[in-house]
């Protein structure tokens, strides 16, 4: 394998993006660390360990990396949902539940394994073009925003030993995200896209590698915009 053997602690890893990149970089020689809400979850994946955790509980972040010693090269988190509800449709409950999982246990997982990233290594976090121009889910287009900032603090406050970059796609095919829209969703995305596309999971994949590689050694706090022309600034 040309190139160092590395290892990645990767969330999602069951479904859509998470699923693809989690293939793409064993395909590559490199080590996979799966964390994922349910172990059954993950078929045909040779991982060099499994972490569970419900990202719903926050609380038990800290209990799920307590014994962690592996030194890391990156974290891509690729965990979260999209309940696909109207602002007025969350009750505080609902909110909370969205919030946890996108926001607060990531924040909690970067705490407890910034200390097993080797120098030189790096986070990757999964933002959203619903961050930047809107979206009929306000609540999570507000936790992706929290994650877009999150990016660019971070990667302030830990470099220059790690680097912290962000990834914010558009309609992406073959996720569950994609496929549980509502009838008539996609198609009227798909329309406002200039490309006249969605992309493919393995090209995120490939381009969160490149985020994760030496190539990218220049890249700090910035959103990598993956949108086909959805957004542009
Ligand atoms: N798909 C798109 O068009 C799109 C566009 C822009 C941004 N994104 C972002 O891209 C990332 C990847 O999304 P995707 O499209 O690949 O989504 P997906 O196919 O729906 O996969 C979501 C992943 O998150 C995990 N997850 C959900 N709730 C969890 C919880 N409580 N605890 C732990 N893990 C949990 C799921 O695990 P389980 O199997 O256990 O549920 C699954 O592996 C997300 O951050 C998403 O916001 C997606």
């Amino acid at each position: 394998m040309p190139g160092k053997q590395k290892i990645f602690l990767v969330s999602g890893v069951s479904s859509g993006m998470g699923k693809a990149f989690a293939k793409f970089i064993q395909a590559k020689g490199h080590n996979l660390i799966a964390l994922v809400r349910n172990k059954t979850s993950l078929v045909n994946f040779n991982c060099e360990q499994i972490i569970e955790l419900d990202y719903a509980y926050p609380d038990r972040v800290e209990a799920a990396f307590h014994n962690f010693k592996t030194k890391i090269d990156c974290f891509v988190n690729f965990a979260a949902i999209l309940p696909g509800k109207s602002y007025d449709e969350y009750d505080d409950k609902s909110l909370a539940e969205l919030m946890n999982i996108n926001v607060i246990s990531p924040s909690l997982i970067i705490k407890s394994i910034v200390p097993h990233i080797k120098e030189n290594g790096s986070i990757i976090l999964l933002g959203s073009v619903s961050a930047q121009k809107g979206s009929y889910d306000d609540a999570y287009a507000a936790s992706k925003g929290a994650i877009h900032s999150l990016v660019k603090s971070l990667a302030l406050k830990l470099a220059p030993q790690i680097r912290v970059v962000g990834l914010a796609p558009a309609l992406c095919n073959n996720t569950r995200m994609t496929q549980e829209l509502v009838p008539g969703r996609y198609q009227r995305n798909l329309e406002t896209i200039p490309l006249k596309q969605a992309a493919e999971v393995e090209d995120i994949a490939q381009i969160a590698y490149f985020l994760s590689s030496d190539s990218s050694k220049f890249i700090t706090g910035s959103m990598l915009d993956v949108n086909g022309g959805q957004y542009l600034r």
